[in-house]
């Protein structure tokens, strides 16, 4: 059979990205341009990412398919997030896709930013099957997602303030290191003792799947307050330890008692957090007893990409679950059907 190509878009926050992928997950291309000039700000600038999106999009599905080596005719159908995220930064995408899918006359398929991280998992194990547990954790999201199938799902634990990866961020921010903090916390934590300082651990409670960050930030920032700088310089790498320690023990904890309770023996990690090192030792730590199969994406995948949009929407292409071109963006949280 020949093969159909999707050609993915994923704009949603700072990351402008255009993927090639067939529908059997075997992906072609996956070019991510990364907006690093909101590192001066410590944080995503809205208008500034809408700005640079619509610079580099095009520079992407060029880059694309010259890597790829397949011509826009032979796409079959083009796939985009359309939320959550950003709403001017979503727009940029949504009216590229739309451009795009009339101009080559093949389908546009819509996609849940949230999904598309779930979907990143099945690029390196295309034979994946529901129903599984999925934990996904980025920047704006912390759910505990149970999955039916791969299109009926429901979330049964949720953040009540803070994601997993802002919790990252603001304590990477009130240490002066720089956004984002997911990343150079797992680093420096290597090297420190997750046991220095206990920071709690809030709604640590049975048969609770809810999750809660904005007390640890809370509690780091007393707890530096009353540190002197050579105490912080010194120590910098113990105390990213165990604030991490807390992020991931109740991440685990939750998700394993889940998984044990529902009896789900197959578990699927996704989100820019799941790059995180320790989490992934932790999970697997915490599954002796349980045995499950836990999924994590490939590093390259964890972060926002438009390979994980373009797996999301394979299921749809296949279905022919297509958009009209009077498609909308919206930033609404969560993951959905879109
Ligand atoms: O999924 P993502 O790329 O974007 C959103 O959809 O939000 O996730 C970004 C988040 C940031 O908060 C970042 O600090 C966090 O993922 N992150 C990490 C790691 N790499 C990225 N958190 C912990 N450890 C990491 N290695
Ligand atoms: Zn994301």
């Amino acid at each position: 059979m020949k093969n159909e190509y999707i050609l993915a878009i994923e704009s949603s926050c700072d990351d402008t990205s255009i993927a090639i992928i067939d529908t059997n997950y075997k992906l072609y291309a996956n070019i991510i341009s990364s907006q690093l000039a909101h590192n001066d700000f410590g944080g995503v600038v809205p208008e500034l990412a809408s700005r640079l999106h619509l610079k580099n999009i095009s520079y992407c599905m060029d880059m694309a398919l010259q890597e790829s080596q397949i011509n826009l005719e032979e796409i079959s159908a083009i796939a985009v997030s359309i939320n959550p995220g950003l709403i001017g930064s979503l727009l940029v995408g949504t009216s590229f896709a739309k451009g795009l899918a009339w101009s080559l006359g093949v389908p546009l398929i819509s996609v849940n930013h949230m999904l598309g991280h779930v979907f990143a998992n099945k690029i390196a194990n295309p034979d994946l099957q529901a129903p599984w547990l999925a934990l996904v954790i980025s920047g704006g999201h912390t759910e505990l997602v149970e999955f039916e199938s791969e299109s009926k799902f429901q979330i049964v634990g949720n953040t009540v303030d803070d994601a997993a990866g802002e919790a990252f961020d603001k304590i990477a921010k009130i240490l002066n290191l720089g956004y984002p903090g997911g990343p150079v916390i797992d680093k420096l934590a290597k090297e420190g003792d997750p046991n220095f300082h206990k920071f709690p651990q809030a709604m640590n409670i049975k048969d609770n799947y809810n999750f809660s960050f904005s007390g640890l930030k809370t509690s780091v920032l007393q707890y530096i307050g009353k540190q002197s700088d050579e105490f912080i310089q010194l120590h910098l790498n113990d105390i990213v330890a165990s604030a991490q320690h807390a992020i991931v023990s109740i991440l685990v904890k939750k998700t394993i008692a889940y998984a044990t309770k529902n009896n789900i023996k197959k578990i699927i990690v996704a989100g820019g957090v799941s790059a995180n090192s320790y989490l992934r030792e932790q999970m697997q730590a915490a599954n002796k007893k349980l045995k499950a199969d836990i999924y994590f994406p490939p590093i390259k995948l964890c972060m926002d990409n438009a390979a994980m949009i373009g797996a999301a929407a394979i299921r749809k292409y296949l279905n022919k679950e297509f958009a009209k071109l009077d498609l909308n963006a919206f930033s609404t949280k969560g993951i959905k059907e879109v």
